[in-house]
């Protein structure tokens, strides 16, 4: 799959550090969108002041390629389109077109689309891979199966002490848990001092690595 969603049902779920993970641990080039106005602060970049994938999408003439050109470099292989300035329009007739095109380059994109659905248009090629960023929590499962589009996987963030398992979130969401992140103060001490992009904590980076292993992409088919 070239495009790949990040989604949680409540918010502080992990999405925002899992999809920069999934990007920062790609060793081919990978492109990072943010919807939700957070990665540069979890990627310990600046605020960024120019415009961003918000405006593209509000700009009627505007060529997908020109999405290319809001990118701001993460490291050597990853580069970021910001939010850019207002809030992402869901509903933009335009995300059909830029899907087609992320489709057809073939590059890797990962797009961290915060709290809440996120837009349907991007999965509407049968290109994207959705996956629900969550904790064992049962509120926000709750909430998780009442959002369309439904994930084709889900990633588990494991929390000490939850009393539901992966095979319960399974069948709450009837989606497959293709990763377990655990709770690491490494993780969070790295997003504190905004080192997330320097170095992903070897943990975290493990066990990532599942989301892309061929059993996951078999589960998730
Ligand atoms: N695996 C982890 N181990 C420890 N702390 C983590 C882990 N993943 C995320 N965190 C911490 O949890 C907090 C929320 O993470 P993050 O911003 O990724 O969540 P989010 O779902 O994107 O939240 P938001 O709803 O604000 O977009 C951050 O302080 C982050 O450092
Ligand atoms: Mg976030």
């Amino acid at each position: 799959m070239t495009v790949t969603v990040c989604w949680s049902a409540k918010g502080g779920s992990g999405t925002t550090v899992v999809a920069a993970t999934l990007a920062l641990s790609n060793p081919a080039p990978t492109t990072l969108v943010d919807l939700d106005g957070e990665l540069p602060s979890v990627l310990g970049l600046p605020e960024p002041v120019g415009q961003g994938i918000a405006d593209w999408l509000a700009a009627d003439a505007a060529p997908p390629a020109a999405v290319d050109d809001l990118v701001i470099d993460v490291d050597r292989s990853t580069g970021l389109v910001p939010r850019g300035r207002g809030a992402v329009d869901a509903e933009s007739p335009r995300w059909p077109e830029l899907v087609t095109w992320w489709a057809e380059r073939g590059r890797p994109v990962i797009v961290d689309a915060g709290s809440g659905p996120p837009p349907a248009a991007l999965f509407g090629a049968g290109t994207t891979l959705g996956l629900l960023v969550t904790r064992a929590c049962y509120l926000s499962l709750r909430r998780a199966v009442t959002m369309a589009p439904r994930p084709d996987g889900v990633v588990l963030v494991e929390e000490p002490g939850r009393a539901l398992r992966a095979r319960d979130v399974e069948a709450a969401i009837g989606a497959p848990v293709i990763a377990r992140i655990s709770i690491d103060p490494a993780v969070a001490r790295a997003v504190d001092a905004g080192l997330l992009a320097a170095r992903v904590p070897r943990l975290l980076r493990r066990e990532i690595r599942t989301v892309s292993s061929p059993p996951a992409l078999e589960l998730v088919r």
